[in-house]
């Protein structure tokens, strides 16, 4: 959450800057700033509101200046207004500081700092950093820099520039993403690739505590101990280009469009021409005599946790639990000898599935992931990475990067149940074969857009929305729900159809709109009591039904139709319908689709 950009070098310092945080703003939107220094002094401008606020107030204006920071915030400690907004000075006006986390002890501090006589200027915890900075510099910045961070508790990733040091920006990583781009007589600081692609390819990860200067011409790596360090440049293969929406309105439309070729790169990556399935990252983990899988994940990632769950104790006759990572890492961890905790992560940096890691390692569990970013920090602390290739994601909802997790995971479950020797090379061929047909499955979906504007037309104005599903599109209805709240801001719940007559049934009448997700699987039958239940207290039923299937429409006031695969696939059919649902709802809102309210995409604090 939050991004952090710095530049020093000869380049239009403000264009840099806005760029870099435009392109970091999906993991934050609720203000931004930026501080450079020229002719040795400090100017800052910062603005509540999207970026665009921030490059009205500097329209027109030119800056002369070769260093300067910038950030764009998710609000944590106060509310999104201008003063809140980063970059935070000191009283003396001579520090500058921007900041991705969350200082934990900053009321400590901050009592400490007011008892020394400071004035707060903002309700910020990062305030705190500068003034420390402050109170700590006698004639040194960087010793200043280094007392100060010794006494910050919680996660952070900084940058500081000063006027006291007007060529070098310095900067640290505790707990929150922070990565050094290396160019020809200019150098980058930023939260992650995005902001710097396209000036630089050469970029250092930098490793969890270190922290360091950086000027025009030199990088300075400490560890977190103190000794000097030589970083590792790591070179990006990413092209420029992926980040832009391009011919469509939106990212989310564009990622959506995109899961035929994202199911189609899975398998070339994972499976043979003689569908053999390998994956290079497990490092040795022995899957053999795997007893116990704790899936632990976030948000949609969880959902594709659950959905996991079912093919890996089907295909590979493997327990598998499922947690929410805020939940799990806080809980007693039993380990019963060959259990593997395996993490879900689009980005690789989501703060309490990292948490959930850091507490599985702590009690000896071999931890693998299954991560899209690569280089995150999940991906660089876990055992065994099973990478998602589904491409830089930019919309804040998640789209085909689940569908990347879902086709992974599946693969995973086949190759799983062949090193356990419990599937046989028939049945997995089966299943592959099956899967190579997703992705025009996919595109036939996609080809019906009209279809699901009409329906988006009729339902958009719907206080709330009920999804139910049963077995593997349980999740899926909790994905559905997931993704029309966070982009429409229609409440909106999933449900296990078979808990309906637990409670949610009270809220069925002829206005409230339930999504019955009813392809053809063993639960079918079951699934069609539940959609009556609903027809029979005047529910006006959605229904996502198996093509062909021609008795279920008496019971539908609107059904879409998925191709007929079999039921382990029906998840990726299924989410296709809800997104553009979701899609085109939140149109008709007017809501904001690719960054909705309060929301981001790389949750990087608890
Ligand atoms: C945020 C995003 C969600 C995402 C979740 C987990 O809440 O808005 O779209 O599913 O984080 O993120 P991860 O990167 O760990 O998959």
């Amino acid at each position: 959450m939050c991004g952090i950009i710095g530049y020093i070098g000869d380049r239009d310092i403000s264009s840099v800057l806005l760029v870099g945080l435009e392109r970091l703003s999906y993991r934050g939107y609720d203000s931004s700033g930026i501080a450079v220094i020229s002719s040795n002094e400090l100017s800052i401008w910062k603005k509540a509101g999207k970026i665009q606020e921030l490059s009205r107030i500097l329209s027109g204006m030119t800056i002369h200046s070769n260093i300067g920071i910038g950030h764009t915030r998710w609000a944590t400690h106060g509310v999104p207004n201008d003063i809140n907004s980063h970059p935070h000075l000191d009283s003396s006006k001579k520090f500058c500081i921007v900041h991705n986390g969350i200082i934990e002890n900053y009321l400590e501090l901050k009592n400490e700092l007011i008892n020394d006589g400071v004035l707060f200027r903002s309700q910020t915890d990062t305030e705190v950093i500068s003034h420390l900075i402050s109170k700590y510099y006698t004639d040194s910045v960087e010793e200043a820099f280094q007392k100060t961070i010794q006494r910050l508790k919680g996660s952070f990733a900084l940058s500081l520039i000063s006027e006291y040091l007007p060529d070098q920006i310095l900067f640290v990583r505790k707990g929150s993403p922070l990565i050094v781009g290396l160019g020809k007589n200019e150098n980058f600081i930023s939260s992650d690739i995005n902001a710097i692609l396209n000036h630089t390819k050469e970029v250092i990860y930098l490793e969890d505590g270190h922290y360091g200067s950086l000027s025009q011409t030199s990088l300075t790596v400490f560890s977190e101990k103190g000794k000097k360090v030589t970083p590792k440049i790591s070179s990006i293969n990413w092209n420029p280009e992926d980040s832009e929406k391009q011919p469509y309105d939106h990212y989310m439309l564009k990622e959506i469009h995109e899961q035929p070729h994202v199911v189609r790169k899975i398998i070339s990556k994972y499976v043979s021409n003689d569908n053999k399935i390998n994956f290079t990252h497990l490092n040795g983990l022995d899957l053999s005599n795997i007893s116990r899988f704790i899936i632990q994940a976030c948000g949609t990632s969880w959902h594709a946790g659950l959905i996991g769950k079912y093919l890996i104790e089907q295909y590979a006759n493997v327990v598998a639990e499922v947690d929410i990572s805020s939940e799990f890492r806080y809980r007693r961890m039993i380990s019963h000898g060959n259990d593997v905790v395996l993490a879900i992560s689009q980005s690789g940096e989501t703060a309490d599935t990292l948490a959930g890691i850091h507490e599985a390692k702590s009690h000896f569990f071999p931890v693998l992931s299954f991560v899209n970013v690569k280089n995150s920090t999940i991906d660089r602390e876990s055992d065994g990475v099973v990478y998602s290739h589904s491409g830089q994601e930019i919309g804040v909802a998640s789209t085909k990067n689940f569908t990347a997790q879902l086709t992974s995971i599946y693969l995973f479950s086949i190759f799983l149940a062949r090193v356990k020797n419990v599937m046989t090379p028939e049945e997995a061929d089966k299943h592959l074969n099956e899967l190579k047909k997703i992705p025009e499955y996919i595109e036939n979906i996609l080809n019906q857009a009209e279809k699901f504007k009409k329906l988006a037309d009729k339902y958009y104005l719907s206080n709330q929305i009920l999804f139910i599903g049963r077995g593997m599109n349980y999740p899926s209805s909790l994905e559905g729900a997931l993704k029309l709240k966070e982009i429409s801001y229609i409440h909106a719940t999933g449900y296990a159809a078979g808990e309906l007559k637990h409670g949610p049934i009270a809220l069925i009448d002829s206005k409230l709109p339930v999504v019955c997700i009813a392809p053809d699987t063993s639960t079918y039958d079951k699934m069609l009591s539940n959609i009556q239940e609903v027809k029979s207290r005047k529910g006006k039923t959605i229904i996502i039904a198996t093509e062909g299937n021609k008795e279920i429409k008496q019971y539908a006031d609107d059904i879409i139709y998925i191709p007929k695969t079999t039921e382990d696939l029906t998840p990726l059919l299924v989410s296709i319908p809800l997104q553009l649902f979701s899609y085109y709802v939140a149109l008709n809102l007017d809501c904001d689709v690719d960054q909705p309210r309060n929301l981001a995409k790389s949750v990087t604090v608890e």
